[in-house]
């Protein structure tokens, strides 16, 4: 199998770290394998939304459609957008190829909620 190419984009745009993953792989355990600043509390089980990121517009129609848990918790999260999503619920693809998401501005605040 093809690895997806992903992209992590700090605030601003001003660091990008460029990663690669296996398809099936969860999009949150590939930032924590690169030390990307995404809490992920919860480890999945969607209650905390600390896992937030904001999916490029290019890449966004690639994705399925969140679930309505999902959708509930984004309502929490800080610095939501249209192409948000929540980290642990995106198993790449594939045919996805590459993703792009940028971490939302206020990431680091969120640390020790
Ligand atoms: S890790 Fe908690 S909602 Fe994603």
């Amino acid at each position: 199998m093809a690895s997806v190419k992903v992209r992590f984009v700090f605030p601003g745009g001003k660091k990008i770290i460029e990663a690669e993953g296996q398809p099936g792989e969860r999009l949150l355990d590939i930032a924590h394998h690169h030390d990307i600043p995404l809490e992920g509390t919860c480890e999945g089980q969607m209650a905390c939304s600390t896992c937030h990121v904001i999916v490029s517009r290019a890449d966004f129609p690639k994705l399925p459609l969140p679930s309505e848990e999902e959708e509930d918790m984004l309502d929490f999260a800080g610095g939501v957008t249209a192409t948000s999503r929540l980290s642990c619920q995106i198993w790449l693809k594939e045919e996805w190829g590459s993703l792009e998401v940028q971490l939302p501005a206020d990431v680091r605040n969120m640390q020790g909620r």
